[in-house]
């Protein structure tokens, strides 16, 4: 299916090394993360161990340490670092002139 973007916010509004928490009504938010060289990644906000919020966790390289128990989750896939297993959701991002959008159907669907 055709990505429906829908602009979220700019790159300058996340902390660099931090993330930025998108409300989804009832269902849990999704954080946008920014890293050190202004790459932006969106997971949905809980950790794969038991459901930390990624969005208060340290940004280091294409990583996020979880705040609870400091799994390591991998910004781009959202999956743990050996020998933590499992994956959080992650969703697509498109950055376009320091915007970043994502994609309407992947935030609200289901
Ligand atoms: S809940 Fe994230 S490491 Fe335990």
């Amino acid at each position: 299916m055709k990505p429906e973007w829908k602009t979220i916010c700019k790159v300058s509004d996340i902390p660099v090394l931090g993330a930025r928490v998108v409300a989804r009504g009832d269902a849990v938010p999704v954080a946008i993360f920014r890293n050190s060289e202004d790459k932006v990644f969106a997971l949905l906000d809980k950790c794969p161990h038991k459901g930390g919020p990624l969005s208060q966790g340290i940004v280091f390289g294409e990583r996020v340490a979880c705040p609870l128990h400091n799994w390591q989750i991998e910004l781009h896939n959202g999956c743990a670092v050996s020998p933590d297993e499992g994956c959080t959701q992650r969703f697509a991002v498109r950055v376009e002139n320091g915007e970043v959008a994502l994609d309407l159907s992947e935030l609200y669907g289901e």
